[in-house]
């Protein structure tokens, strides 16, 4: 079994390995610190889990451009996970499964889940949750068992999943982390940056033209001072926190 993901605070990391925790060994591949660069050629005997937090309603942007060009499957089973921060998932897991059925896999399995939301961290606090570990665990039993039947070659229909197929260009979003005065110059953050955007020689600057708001350098950074900041940053934060407030429960296709 082979695992992708790109988790820059954790959650995506957190729920591909809960979800995967009935097989046996599994071979990692963090798209965060080693993006894909090289072909994947996935023999059909293989399962994969590729496993993506959502952005803006989409697969990030960079991991889709990877996962397409690098991911080679041979007709074996793969499964979609999609991590959102309790607003939703929008055409996510649909553009996933997408990919995946192009480059020659069969998505026998899909799930979108609930994680901490990496922005406004306030909505979905402490997620995931025994709950939802728990609906991880209860996922990857059933996984396990689709998987164990499957047939290399077989019939395959994909899995109705909602979401877009014709996609519009990618949105960004408008927040960016910022270092604070307890900057150390320590480059934990810009050496971690998934898209160049902290320099080396200036780590309190971020190039905003280049972050992808991901959070990696918030998660990383030993005093804590990059953040979110800022009075628009605050406004939006109330405002998303209200919107979101309400619990959204983990969802599974097969
Ligand atoms: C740039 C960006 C855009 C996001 N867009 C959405 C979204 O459209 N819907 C949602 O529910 N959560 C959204 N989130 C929250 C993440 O999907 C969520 O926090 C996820 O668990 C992060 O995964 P990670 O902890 O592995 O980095 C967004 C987060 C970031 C950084």
């Amino acid at each position: 079994m082979l695992s992708l993901f790109f988790s820059p605070r954790g959650t995506t990391k957190k729920s591909a390995r809960a979800i995967l925790r009935p097989f046996g060994p599994v071979q990692e591949r963090d798209l965060l610190g080693r993006p894909l660069r090289e072909d994947i050629d996935v023999p059909a005997e293989e399962p994969v889990l590729v496993a993506m937090p959502v952005y803006a309603g989409r697969i990030p942007q960079g991991c889709r451009e990877q996962l397409a060009a690098h991911l080679k499957g041979r007709g074996g089973p793969a499964i979609a996970v999609a991590v959102y921060g309790n607003r939703d998932y929008d055409d996510a897991l649909a553009e996933l499964q997408d990919l995946l059925e192009g480059n020659g896999f069969h998505v026998v399995a899909a799930g979108a889940f609930i994680g901490r939301h990496s922005i406004f961290s306030n909505v979905a606090a402490g997620r995931p949750d025994e709950a939802d570990l728990a609906a991880m665990a209860d996922f990857g039993a059933r996984c396990k068992a689709v998987l164990d039947a499957y047939v290399p070659g077989g019939a395959h229909t994909p899995i109705a999943l909602k979401g877009r197929h014709d996609l519009p260009p990618h949105k960004s979003v408008p927040f960016h982390p910022t270092a604070g005065d307890r900057c150390m110059k320590c480059n934990a953050c810009a050496n971690a940056c998934p898209a160049g955007a902290i320099p080396i020689e200036t780590p309190w600057v971020t190039d905003e033209s280049k972050c992808i708001s991901c959070g990696a350098c918030i998660y990383l950074c030993p005093t804590q001072t990059r953040q979110y900041r800022g009075e628009s940053y605050e406004a939006a934060a109330k405002g998303f926190e209200a919107k979101c407030a309400q619990r959204r429960e983990p969802e599974v296709f097969f």
